[in-house]
């Protein structure tokens, strides 16, 4: 299907007041927002305008029962100017499955891609360039407007995209609490799905987790915590005895990791042997006590893939500080290159945005 776009431009730019030298993660936005609204059974009035505040109803659906779903990916200049997407497909199909999860129209995977496509094309300028660790971040959310109070299905959403220049997501190694009183998800549950929800509950436990030292949670399951989930922005991977181990996905408690999947296919085609299994807290405490685990780290887009220095496990420390993060390098290397487009695209996971115009500088 062929989406209808009106373009409205912002005459005014914000580029030229944004520091891209110290990019924050998702305190800068762009020029331009997308925004298409659904009524009497349809996605209609796509449009491209201006970034800046919208109007709520204030009983619409979403403030109050937290009707809500996002999607993160990042768009990246290759050395020849190219604007790469990094398997946007699957944001697309795992927005769909969210949207069917919290009873939303879901949106149609081409709609995905062209709001996204076409935005950039108008903020194309904002792509951070020849800066380590910095990107565009794509921000896609849908949630429910009806202006009615009461708990039901409603009939009116909004999907809406927004864009904006980020660096680093973490500016230091991550220590995290493997939790053994507070539960993220469980099975039957809204865990695999990016519900707005989910990441409002783990506050709470984070300013907990801040306490003893930690920046995130490492969740274990919700009925007996003693096997992993996965940490609050990322999938959680093991490295111990020369494997590499991260938790299966069948109980629905584990969102769905682009980066995850991604990483594994990466790790098997460099001939580490990888598993997909229920990873006990209590195996991990072992190997770490016998010094068999070799590396831990965090995987996701906002960070790529991120160390684990460090751990809090029934108000006792470890410290993985001295790990070799052989594994972990290669790995994030490997990935860093493929979204740049600097080695060629064997897997075919690279969405290629042409401009028929020469990019400026920022
Ligand atoms: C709860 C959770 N787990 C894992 C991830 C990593 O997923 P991805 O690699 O698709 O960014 C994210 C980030 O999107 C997340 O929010």
């Amino acid at each position: 299907m062929n989406w209808d776009f009106k373009v409205t431009k912002n005459l005014e730019s914000k580029i030229k007041k944004t520091d891209f030298d110290n990019l924050a993660f998702g305190k800068d936005f762009t020029d331009h927002m997308f925004i298409a609204d659904y009524k009497d059974g349809s996605w209609t009035d796509c449009r491209i305008v201006p970034f800046e505040p919208i109007m709520m109803h204030p009983a619409a659906f979403v403030l109050h029962y937290a009707q809500s779903i996002f999607e993160g990916l990042k768009a990246e200049l290759s050395p020849n100017n190219d604007i790469l997407l990094f398997r946007p497909e699957e944001n697309a199909e795992r927005f769909y499955k969210s949207a069917e999860r919290l009873a939303m129209p879901p949106i149609p995977k081409d709609l995905f891609l062209e709001s996204i496509h076409k935005l950039i094309e108008i903020d194309y300028e904002w792509i951070p360039k020849g800066k380590a660790n910095s990107s565009l971040y794509i921000r896609p959310f849908l949630f429910a407007t009806d202006p009615v109070l009461g708990v039901r299905v409603g009939e009116t959403f909004r999907y809406m995209v927004i864009l904006g220049p980020v660096g680093s997501y973490y500016s230091a190694p991550v220590k995290v609490w493997i939790q053994d009183e507070f539960v993220r998800a469980f099975p039957g549950g809204t865990g695999e799905a990016k519900f707005a929800g989910n990441y409002a509950a783990t506050l709470q436990p984070v300013l907990e987790a801040q306490k003893r030292g930690c920046a995130q949670i490492l969740w274990t399951d919700g009925l007996t915590h003693s096997y992993f989930q996965e940490i609050g922005t990322m999938n959680i991977f093991f490295v111990i005895d020369n494997t590499i181990l991260t938790p299966e996905l069948n109980e629905g408690t584990i969102l769905r990791g682009v980066t995850r999947k991604s990483l594994i296919v990466l790790a098997q085609e460099m001939g580490y042997k990888v598993e997909e299994r229920k990873i006990t807290v209590e195996e991990f405490i072992k190997a770490v006590e016998e010094h068999r685990v070799q590396d831990m780290f965090g995987a996701g887009t906002a960070a790529v893939v991120q160390p684990i220095s460090g751990f809090v496990y029934k108000e006792k420390e470890y410290d993985l500080t001295n790990l070799d993060r052989e594994i972990s390098q290669k790995l994030k290397a490997k990935l860093e290159i493929i979204k740049k487009g600097e080695i060629e695209d064997t897997h075919n996971w690279m969405y290629k945005i042409e401009l028929n115009k020469n990019s400026q500088s920022n």
